[in-house]
């Protein structure tokens, strides 16, 4: 595990997206592993601005999502689908077509966690971004979670919808379930790239990198991955 402590956000956004362009800059047909949430909103800011600099080209590239809200349909603003029409997207010369995420509103949630498992094991990860839960969780492999999991349907801890209710008008509107990669899924990544930042990651970073590789930790797993690097503010760091 690769682990850089840098001053702020902004500048953990810009070495974070300098690693995502080197990959689709090795490999323009790469299939790149992506998250939503707070985390990666300057990661991809910076990601767009390479691209109408004409750095980087994501033509032929693919991407797959972690996680989806259950109930909520693409068009709803607080969709991830929707996050990543607006923050990335709608944005670069992406083939929407090529654009995956898991849908919260298929009638049957089973076979679309089977189908999405299918997909993901046919296009591996040539890199997954992932951001990292106050509890420790990654994709919603909340503590608990098996190690050897794939896409599925998941109650969202309650620590997760309060964090999470910042988004929202009203905790009561944050959905309680979401479908998400399973570890085993996130793990067959070549790469992973984890950033976080802010004080209230602090504990989850402890246990993620100083821990045991438990469960109790889904991050924590990212110990027996050979390719991880991590990209910490000062705060996210500040217990290790
Ligand atoms: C998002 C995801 C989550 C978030 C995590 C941190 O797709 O899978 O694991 O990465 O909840 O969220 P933020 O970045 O909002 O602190």
């Amino acid at each position: 595990m690769q682990i850089i402590v840098v001053e702020n956000y902004e500048e953990m956004s810009l070495r974070g997206a300098e690693i995502l362009a080197a990959v689709v800059k090795e490999k323009p047909t790469a299939t790149l592993g992506l998250a939503t949430g707070t985390t990666p909103i300057g990661a991809y800011r910076e990601l767009i601005r390479k691209y109408e600099n004409g750095e980087i080209s994501f033509r032929d590239a693919r991407t797959v999502n972690l996680d989806e809200y259950v109930g909520l349909d693409g068009s709803d603003p607080h969709s991830y689908r929707y996050f990543m029409q607006d923050q990335l997207f709608s944005h670069i010369d992406i083939d929407l077509s090529l654009t995956n995420v898991p849908s919260g509103v298929a009638a049957d949630l089973a076979a679309e966690c089977m189908r999405y498992t299918k997909m993901l094991a046919e296009c591996p990860q040539d890199i997954q971004l992932l951001g990292l839960g106050s509890d420790g969780h990654i994709g919603f492999n909340e503590p608990g979670a098996p190690f050897g999991g794939h896409t599925h349907v998941t109650d969202l801890a309650a620590s997760t919808i309060r964090d999470n209710a910042r988004l929202f008008d009203r905790i009561e509107d944050v959905p309680t379930r979401a479908i998400t990669m399973g570890i085993a899924d996130v793990m067959q990544a070549k790469k992973i790239l984890l950033m976080a930042n802010g004080k209230n990651k602090a504990e989850a970073v402890r246990a993620m990198i100083k821990g045991d590789v438990t469960e109790a930790c889904p991050a924590s797993i990212l110990q027996r991955h050979p390719d991880v690097i991590v990209i910490l503010d000062r705060e996210a760091a500040g217990l290790l």
